[in-house]
């Protein structure tokens, strides 16, 4: 034996045990851990590598130390190192060496790539409930606020006149793709990894096509080593998270800035805005801010997991093992916030009569060149005298509707008083009826597709 420096050897195991323990992070895999074990036992007593009376009691012990794990009777150390061997030897315990007979054939290497895919499985399927719910609040605001007009933002500058259900469905909308990519997703990671051993595949004849019955899956990994290393669906999990959590953020954004007292447009449950310590008046819209604050949080998460993987040579590597905390912490995180994100829609106030006050009527200034085109003038034209019109107004210090008509008739002979009708916001909003735009019928339309959408 080579002779090491000597060492405290006490104090070096603890430290490797602390170290490369993993156990106080993937403990919360430890039904799906069960379930892949329950189902490899089986898989072990087709193939006859075990009796189906060792089965049994592989079955009944798991069960019992599931149950011992959910109650916290069996207490989770460090030196258990990972799930898979607190199990194991929880199992061995309560039923003898024939629990030992559990592992022929596997490794944790594919045994924690099948776990992953179980635990994410079903993480996606409330992720999408959880979108879906924020969509259900979204589609009640829209539906109270079709008759809402609302000044619509391009540069944070007033562009044009919107009803509000137009932008909550704008939100919703983009919500849908995120669940569309969440399914899309999915299929990936309904993959069975098991059966596939360290890395070359097991050897033993495990019938893989009946693991992945068991467990539900879809399909079989088509090879061993690829299985045992991808962690692919992971981060094209965190990538759809990233990219949902920036739709977040950027409604988020909205809402902080319609809710300051510069814009006055929206009232945030007092619930979900808290004061300031030291400023008595103030009431922040922390729950919007902090969900911003959130969406960077999850973006780091997939960067890091990124960053684990880059430079991996094939198959398992140890440093595989950092997976399960961006992936935790970003489930956590998008869990919690898609349930504030929801919350904020269905209490929001929206401030009709301070909406009302602020809307400028130079939105309407693409209506009145859009007029000057019907009267037979080129767009561009038009478009030069509506934006001197406009400058007009700003000169005089008035609105668009307040000019005399003589001045207005100086720009253009079409600018009459029947052009200056039109200077009306709901009227604007309805000349928007294309599918997808924001007059009354339009909205209806996208209210109806957002309800097909959201039927179950
Ligand atoms: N705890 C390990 C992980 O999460 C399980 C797989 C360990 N495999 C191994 N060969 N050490 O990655």
């Amino acid at each position: 034996m080579e002779a090491y420096p000597s060492v405290d050897d006490t104090a070096l195991k603890r430290l490797m045990d602390d170290f490369h323990a993993s156990i106080d992070v993937d403990r919360r895999l430890y039904r799906v851990d069960i379930r892949g074990s329950v189902a490899y036992a089986r898989g072990l007593a087709r193939i006859g590598m075990i009796t189906p009376a060792e089965c049994a009691a592989i079955e009944t012990g798991l069960a019992e130390v599931e149950r011992e794990i959910a109650s916290g009777e069996y207490v989770l150390t460090h030196d258990l190192e990972d799930i898979h061997m607190a199990v194991e030897k929880r199992l061995i315990e309560k039923i003898g060496p024939t629990g030992g007979k559990l592992h022929t054939g596997r490794s944790r290497n594919d045994q924690i790539a099948t776990d992953e895919r179980l635990y994410l499985r079903e993480v996606i399927d409330t992720t999408i409930d959880a979108i879906a719910r924020c969509q259900m609040a979204l589609l009640g605001l829209a539906e109270r606020t079709v008759d809402v007009v609302f000044p619509g933002y391009t540069h944070l500058q007033q562009a044009q006149p919107i009803r509000f259900a137009h932008y909550a469905l704008a939100v919703l909308f983009a919500l849908e793709r995120d669940k569309d990519r969440l399914r899309d997703c999915r299929k990936r990671v309904d993959v069975l990894p098991l059966g596939s051993g360290a890395m070359a595949g097991s050897a033993f004849p495990v019938d893989r096509a009946f693991l992945a019955a068991e467990l539900g899956f879809h399909a079989v990994s088509p090879n061993s080593m690829d299985a045992v290393s991808d962690r692919d669906f992971i981060a094209e999990f965190l990538g759809v998270c990233s990219i949902l959590m920036i739709h977040i953020s950027r409604a988020c954004e909205d809402i902080v800035i319609w809710s300051s007292a510069e814009f006055k447009y929206i009232r945030l449950h007092p619930r979900l805005a808290t004061g300031s310590s030291i400023m008595p008046q103030k009431k922040n819209p922390d729950a919007a801010e902090l969900l911003r604050g959130k969406s960077g949080r999850v973006i780091g998460d997939l960067v890091a997991l990124l960053t684990v993987l880059k430079g991996l040579p094939h198959a398992y590597n140890k440093d595989m093992q950092e997976d399960k905390e961006p992936l935790f912490d970003a489930i956590d995180t998008v869990g919690v916030g898609l349930t504030v994100f929801e919350a904020l829609w269905k209490t929001m106030e929206i401030r009709e009569d301070q909406v009302a006050a602020r809307m400028d009527d130079a939105m309407l200034a693409t209506d009145l060149a859009d007029y000057l085109t019907k009267c037979g003038v080129p767009f561009r034209e038009g478009h030069g005298i509506v934006a001197a019109l406009v400058d007009e107004a700003l000169r005089r210090g008035c609105a668009l509707r307040d000019l005399p008509s003589e001045v207005c008739r100086v720009f253009s002979p079409f600018l009459d008083e029947k052009a200056m009708k039109l200077l009306v916001f709901d009227e604007s909003a309805d000349r928007r009826a294309v599918p997808g735009g924001t007059a009354r019928n339009a909205i209806l339309g996208q209210i109806e597709q957002a309800k097909r959408l959201l039927a179950p």
